[in-house]
């Protein structure tokens, strides 16, 4: 049997053994920006070989681009040494690859953590002043962010840089900047955020200008055999917003800079989204932007079948596949993908003996 879903990917020299990867998954229990040993859990479950590549959670470039308190970030070398805790113990242990999605809240920074209501902080818990390419809020409620000047930009570009040097220290495999969910890449992106009159704003060639400068002094400072992608949210979900064309159009000058992937997600900007979620409702934005913009795209959102994956991968909709909750509910998604698929993957060492295809009183069919 063979199988598209465990077929090998290469990007630069970064060779995956599958097209499956965990998404990443904000998990609001650093300390400070620091990770704790709740990440030597949760990313080394994921680190033992079932899926093709691991993602942290977003990782701010700065304390201010934190959603949350309790956000991690790779800002201080505090917040690098703790993470390069964790990344050597999925190195040891481990043996599928790590990502890191670097990020910056910009206006839908302050906030508490979801469980706590997800709104923004009020005056008693701590808020900070946050930063956008307008001075528009969220959300009726939200903080009205500050409008970044010039020195702002450069200050924030400079700490994308050099979180991508500290992530280069730790020995991460891959970078993906996030410029989805309303984050302040996307902020810049969709008219309905960036109302601007310089440069930076406007026409879509001035909205793409800031996250596109960012991308390339990154892409500058990230070793040059390692790949560096964009998560991007394809459409608004509301009219008026950004949208998939010119997500496109965005896909085609990333790629002229390097881009190595896209990872297709969508929505967020906006509280007045009208989202139609069902199974792979995100696929099709995957399909356009790999067909037209010529680039390696992910898939993410409502995948949670072996054969759904599968028929994405094979159908030439997308280059891998990420999961979020299906990978929390199921970690070792990908090995069971495998089972179902009829094929055979990698397990780590110590774990090896739990492979069907070692076991079979349990699993006869598979020496047949
Ligand atoms: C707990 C949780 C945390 C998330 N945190 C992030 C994040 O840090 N960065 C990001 O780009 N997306 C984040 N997402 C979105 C997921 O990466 C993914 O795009 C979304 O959940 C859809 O995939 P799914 O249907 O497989 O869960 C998060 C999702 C969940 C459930």
């Amino acid at each position: 049997m063979s199988s598209a879903l465990f077929s090998p990917l290469e990007m630069r020299s970064l060779a995956l053994n599958n097209r499956i990867a965990v998404s990443s998954m904000c998990q609001y229990t650093a300390e400070n920006g620091s990770a704790v040993d709740w990440h030597l859990m949760h990313l080394g479950q994921f680190s033992m070989g079932a899926a093709g590549l691991v993602m942290t959670e977003a990782t701010a470039v700065s304390a201010v681009g934190r959603i949350t308190h309790k956000c991690l970030g790779l800002y201080s070398d505090e917040n690098e040494a703790a993470l390069k805790r964790v990344i050597d113990f999925c190195r040891k242990y481990g043996v599928t690859p790590m990502g890191i999605q670097l990020a910056h809240a910009g206006r839908k920074g302050s906030a508490q953590v979801p469980l706590d209501g997800g709104n923004p902080l009020k005056a008693n818990e701590n808020p900070w002043a946050t930063q956008a390419p307008s001075a528009i809020p969220f959300g009726p409620d939200w903080h009205v962010p500050q409008m970044l000047s010039r020195k702002g930009l450069a200050a924030v570009k400079a700490e994308f840089v050099a979180a991508a040097e500290r992530a280069a220290r730790i020995g991460f495999d891959l970078v993906e900047l996030h410029s989805a969910h309303g984050y302040l890449m996307h902020q810049f992106l969709s008219p309905l955020s960036n109302q601007r009159n310089d440069e930076y704003g406007g026409k879509l060639e001035n909205r793409m200008r800031y996250p596109l400068e960012v991308f390339e002094a990154v892409r500058a400072a990230w070793p040059e055999d390692k790949p560096l992608g964009v998560r991007i949210s394809a459409t608004d979900w509301i009219d008026g917003g950004w949208t998939v064309e010119e997500s496109v159009v965005f896909g085609r000058a990333l790629k002229s800079l390097g881009c190595d992937f896209i990872d297709v997600s969508s929505g967020a900007l906006d509280p007045r989204q009208k989202i139609p979620f069902g199974p792979g409702y995100q696929v099709p934005f995957s399909a356009q932007i790999r067909t037209q913009a010529g680039i390696t795209t992910w898939t993410v959102g409502m995948i949670t079948k072996a054969r759904q994956a599968e028929e994405i991968i094979a159908g030439g909709k997308a280059d891998i596949v990420a999961l979020a909750r299906g990978m929390m509910f199921d970690p070792r998604w990908a090995w069971h993908a495998a089972e179902e698929l009829g094929v055979d993957t990698e397990y780590s060492r110590m774990y090896a003996r739990c492979a069907p295809a070692q076991w079979p009183e349990v699993f006869p069919w598979r020496n047949q």
